[in-house]
């Protein structure tokens, strides 16, 4: 197997009513972890830097582990540069070897965004890459935003056609309402997605793949562990995953998750050291760090997205 794009992962996941994860990635052990878990279950896989990411560990560094992890699972994995901000990021990335850009041009003017998407796209295809834009922003919704600020956020469903048909996308990311972080929803209040906008895009845009970010379930395990170890984190409250399980039998095909795996590492790591500590080989708490995160991602894949036995 190889490195891939998302296109026949996405045909297959919408058509069979599942999504693909889209993890975030930083380290080997991170990599070790995610991989690992989709390859005792047989999950095709997408795995994402992001700008901080690339900064962090050098993009040749995490392109080399992922193709390391290519060798070892045989898995189809696809390589994605998640919230790319300009079209140079974008290039850098396609011609070092990703097979999957997003461009998130959400922030500017929709003829903007427009504009800069399709400079990606002409790039992106003529080099055999997949492009994701986005339309609509996301964010913590608060209490005192007014409602028409509140729904200025979401995506308008009625700007989606015009957006794909005139950028050539693959993928769109859309907001209903989650937002990045581990802080989602207002404590003490339900958790609310606006499936009525998924479904009109779904309709809008039949057979075309929609991606989901701030997905993570903010596993209170783990919110737990960090806090009886010593740390101090507000109440925190992520997308539960009957809703994660909704949005896959909908028109979303991709599913993106990185702070369950910050909160999964950040709590294993607090307690081993809390209970070892005169150890310092990071070895030692570096390895339940990566079991933990293999656990949850299989429990993610299997129990909720549905993705598994179908790489
Ligand atoms: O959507 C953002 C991802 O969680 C990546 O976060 O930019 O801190 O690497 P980062
Ligand atoms: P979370 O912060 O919910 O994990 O979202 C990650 C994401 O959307 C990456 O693009
Ligand atoms: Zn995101």
């Amino acid at each position: 197997m190889a490195i891939v794009t998302s296109t026949e992962m996405f045909q297959k996941a919408y058509q069979g009513g599942y999504a693909i994860g889209a993890f975030n990635v930083n380290n080997m052990e991170i990599i070790q972890g995610i991989t690992e878990a989709a390859a005792e279950v047989s999950a095709p896989l997408i795995l994402q830097v992001s700008a901080g990411a690339r900064k962090y560990a050098n993009h040749t560094y995490l392109m080399k582990l992922i193709e390391a992890a290519v060798i070892e699972t045989n898995l189809p994995i696809c390589v994605h540069l998640d919230h790319g901000d300009t079209f140079e990021l974008c290039k850098s990335c396609i011609d070092g070897g990703f097979t999957s850009v997003m461009i998130d041009g959400s922030h500017f003017s929709f003829e903007e965004n427009i504009a800069l998407t399709k400079q990606v796209v002409e790039y992106a295809h003529a080099h055999g890459v997949v492009v994701e834009g986005e339309l609509g922003r996301l964010a913590g919704v608060e209490d005192d935003v007014n409602v028409s600020a509140e729904d200025s956020s979401y995506t308008h469903p009625d700007e989606v056609e015009e957006f794909v048909s005139r950028t050539g996308v693959d993928s769109l990311a859309i907001a209903i309402g989650t937002s990045h972080g581990a802080y989602k929803f207002k404590p003490g209040t339900k958790p609310q997605l606006r499936f009525d906008i998924l479904e009109e895009v779904g309709r809008r845009l039949p057979g075309f793949p929609i991606v989901l970010h701030g997905a993570s379930s903010v596993v209170q395990e783990y919110v737990d562990m960090i806090n009886t170890y010593g740390g101090n984190m507000p109440d925190a409250i992520g997308v539960p995953e009957d809703m994660l399980r909704q949005a896959a039998r909908m028109a979303v095909c991709k599913i993106n998750i990185d702070s369950d795996l910050r909160l999964a590492m950040t709590g294993t790591i607090r307690k081993y050291l809390a209970e070892h500590p005169d150890h310092f080989d990071p070895r030692q708490y570096l390895k339940p760090a990566r079991e933990n995160i293999k656990q949850m991602v299989r429990h993610k894949i299997v129990d909720v997205l549905g993705c598994d036995h179908k790489a």
